[in-house]
């Protein structure tokens, strides 16, 4: 059984009170839930105030990056020992905004997600089609590529660290939904690849998160497919009432 994952990627939203107020407010809000994993990701410099305000509950930290190398002259970057040292337990590499708005390539996220486990955090590892990708028929290619090399080199033991995130381009602030029918057949396909990579056990028991317009209305029916294991949410993340509801959906 894998235990559904729920978290929030508060992008570059917030600032030092509102992050906090967010924070405190899901704490309250999610007393008691232990059913489900939930992680939220605030921007990096608001990660130890939010850090303080989950501290006496189940709710982790994550970051929205992290760098590959481990210090020096890397002007603007943060190392993984950074983002423990303030209390981060998961690191999402890879995001589509990463690839398309900075450019990020295969190799480089790569490089993260294998660093991310080394460095002892849990990568919540994001791939995703563009809309003209899947228009002209290559999602399951494109997505296939970018697990396979983002996930080159890491071994049986490693992987176990890592969740997928499966968020179509398109689907991300957008609000078009995959439909649950379109989500399962990438998260299969993405957990037969895994399959022949790791083998069953392995696959079966990697956690698959879908993320891309994904809110209170439409959760029940994601978390309905039998390969979706939870959710990355970003514009609905920063509304203690609908983040808490959806995790009280799935709880
Ligand atoms: P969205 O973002 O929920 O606002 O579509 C999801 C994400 O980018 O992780």
């Amino acid at each position: 059984m894998r235990k559904p994952f729920i978290a929030g990627n508060w992008k570059m939203n917030m600032n030092a009170a509102s992050a906090v107020s967010l924070a405190s407010g899901l704490v309250k809000e999610l007393e008691g839930v232990d059913s489900v994993d939930v992680a939220v990701c605030p921007p990096f410099v608001y990660l130890q105030a939010v850090a303080a305000a989950l501290s006496a509950s189940n709710i982790a930290l994550g970051s929205q990056n992290v760098y590959f190398e481990e210090n020096g002259a890397f002007t603007g970057e943060i190392s993984c020992d950074m983002l423990k040292d303030v209390c981060c337990t998961y690191a999402i590499i890879g995001h589509s905004e990463r690839r398309h708005v900075m450019g990020e390539t295969d190799e480089l996220i790569n490089k993260k997600v294998s660093a991310a486990i080394n460095g002892g955090l849990l990568p919540i590892f994001c791939v995703g089609e563009l809309l003209a990708e899947r228009n002209a028929g290559t999602t399951n290619d494109v997505v296939a590529r970018q697990v396979k090399k983002g996930l080159e080199g890491i071994c049986d033991e490693r992987i176990q660290a890592v969740t997928i995130a499966y968020e179509p381009v398109w689907a991300i602030g957008t609000g078009l939904t995959a439909t649950p029918e379109q989500a399962q057949e990438v998260h299969a396909m993405i957990r037969g690849l895994l399959t022949e990579l790791y083998g069953k056990d392995i696959a079966q028991s990697l956690r698959i998160q879908y993320g891309g317009s994904a809110k209170p209305g439409n959760t029940a029916e994601l978390m309905g497919q039998p390969d979706v294991d939870g959710l990355l949410v970003g514009g609905a993340s920063l509304k203690v009432e609908d983040f808490a509801a959806m995790v009280k959906t799935v709880a």
